[in-house]
């Protein structure tokens, strides 16, 4: 990754502006990236928006201080930095806005707009693309603005796209045919937040610069390693979109198995996007073919979310009072490679589970020589080191080994040893969007997601629906504010059990 420090002159268009995306995560992260000095003087923020409305209408509903203050890493990360302008707060200037209702007939005047914004700016050519749209409409919009004319020769131009990439393989190899028309690979920016984390950006540091974890990442150390992502709100308002993804389109294609991929992967050869993302890649397309026996579904029942009682997932706001709609999904995924011959992964996430939690375990084998096991003056059984990543909340890493407890005797205790994170770099600073949006205008496709991990992806969630298709569903299966359905925790089998790390709270 690069490190220039400043994004070159252009215009970012940010396609859906007044949607809840855009709002509580685009422009709250623009707004940080401007206080930081990275957005140039000359970097005009047009928001595109269905329904007209005055500049100061759109800029006052952005709620701009409200949304840094509150969100998008808090008032220590709003600081300017040197070479940031200081003083009144110069965003409002750089946002417009403009509607456009997606015809070629309105067209001409978009474009036009656009062009006389980038003229009056000094913004130049250069374009930046946000599609924080419906995925049913991401390629009309694409073809509509290459027709337009929007991009010009000799400037560079990029696309984001937000997930969901496709349904299925055939609807996302589609789509991207379609886009691939129109754009480069290396002008496709798929967005995955979960890449934007901080603690999932430092699996790669914990991996491969230190000896101490790299010497015991593979299958002769390690017994197993569990992804989860657990979350304990609803659907909120997007039962419309989750009823047709689920948890295993809306979360295990993309997030859980970007967590897997840099968890599992070889070492890449630099560096550079693209063997960072080779590697990655090569982890999904290794992966064995599901089995039936290899996952667990499960839909919420009513039960309770933070000490209050909450409705089940059918009885939840514009959701199938008989849907079939999974909540949860654990799988079972076994890397065909030398490193990790044996070692089952397991990843998990849900809905309404029993607390918000994002972390990575791994799991080391018990010692072979089994010294403190099983001898009579020895009181306590040596429990499993364990390294645990936390990506959110209390971020940090934690490996956890066995002492011996002070005093006569033999009693052994397992501790935590500790990198609180968050206590050292603070809580969620940068935030995931400020970070991907920084290297999107950059031009570093590092942190998005390559067009073969999205095939070989769906390649492998396709198998797992296929197994599922047709099956006579018995939803729900675990109640609101647990942890997901029982069946999940016989899928560990050998006497393994999911783990939450420890939460030392500084
Ligand atoms: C999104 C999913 O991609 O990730 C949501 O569509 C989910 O359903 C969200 O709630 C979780 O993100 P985070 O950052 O809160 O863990």
């Amino acid at each position: 990754m690069n490190g220039q420090t400043r994004c070159d002159p252009c215009v970012i268009l940010v396609f859906g502006a007044t949607g809840d995306l855009a709002r509580r995560k685009i422009f709250p992260a623009l707004h940080a990236l401007q206080r930081k000095g990275f957005l140039h003087a000359a970097t005009p923020i047009v928001g595109v928006t269905r329904q007209a409305m005055s500049r100061q209408s759109f800029i006052d509903s952005l709620e701009l201080e409200l949304k840094l203050d509150a969100g998008a890493g808090g008032a220590q990360d709003a600081q300017p930095v040197e070479g940031a302008s200081a003083g009144a707060d110069a965003f409002p200037d750089l946002v417009h806005c403009v509607d456009f209702d997606y015809t070629q007939a309105t067209l001409p005047a978009f474009v036009e707009f656009v062009d006389r914004i980038s003229a009056q700016t000094n913004a130049g050519g250069n374009r930046a693309v946000y599609f924080a749209l419906p995925a049913d409409v991401f390629e009309k919009t694409a073809t509509l603005l290459v027709q337009g004319r929007l991009f010009k020769d000799g400037a560079w131009r990029r696309i984001a796209f937000e997930k969901p990439f496709g349904q299925d393989l055939a609807s996302a190899e589609d789509l991207n045919t379609k886009i691939t028309c129109h754009f480069d690979e290396h002008e496709i920016y798929r967005i995955d937040h979960y890449l934007g984390k901080e603690l999932v950006r430092n699996i790669m540091v914990l991996r491969f610069a230190n000896p101490l974890f790299s010497q015991m990442w593979n299958a002769e150390f390690v017994d197993h390693v569990q992804i989860t992502i657990a979350e304990t709100l609803g659907v909120e308002n997007r039962a419309g979109y989750y009823e047709q993804a689920g948890a295993v389109r809306d979360m295990l294609q993309n997030h859980l198995m970007q967590v897997l991929a840099l968890t599992a992967m070889e070492t890449p050869a630099s560096l550079d996007a693209d063997d960072v993302r080779d590697a990655m890649v090569r982890v999904i397309e290794s992966l064995r073919p599901p089995t039936r026996d290899d996952f667990v579904l499960g839909q919420f029942g009513e039960g309770e979310s933070d000490g209050r009682p909450v409705p089940g997932y059918r009885q939840e706001k514009g959701v199938d009072p008989q849907s079939a709609t999974d909540t949860f999904v654990a799988l079972r995924a076994c890397v065909d490679s030398p490193r990790w011959s044996g070692v089952p992964f397991f990843l998990r996430t849900g809905k309404r589970m029993a607390r918000k939690v994002a972390e990575a375990n791994v799991v080391l084998r018990d010692q072979p020589c089994g010294l403190f096991n099983g001898e009579s003056s020895v009181q306590g059984v040596p429990g499993p080191n364990l390294v645990s990543i936390r990506i959110q909340p209390n971020e940090g890493i934690s490996v956890e080994f066995n002492v011996k407890v002070p005093g006569d005797g033999m009693r052994l205790e397992t501790v935590a040893m500790e990198h609180c994170h968050h206590c050292v770099y603070g809580i969620n600073t940068p935030e995931a969007y400020e970070i991907l949006l920084q290297e999107f205008l950059r031009g570093d496709p590092t942190l998005f997601t390559r067009w073969d991990f999205v095939r070989a992806s769906w390649l492998h969630i396709d198998r797992l629906m296929q197994l599922r298709a047709n099956e006579p569903v018995s939803f729900p299966n675990y109640a609101a504010g647990t942890s997901g359905p029982p069946e999940a925790e016989a899928l560990l089998g050998g006497g393994r059990r999911w783990l939450v790390s420890r939460d030392i709270l500084y």
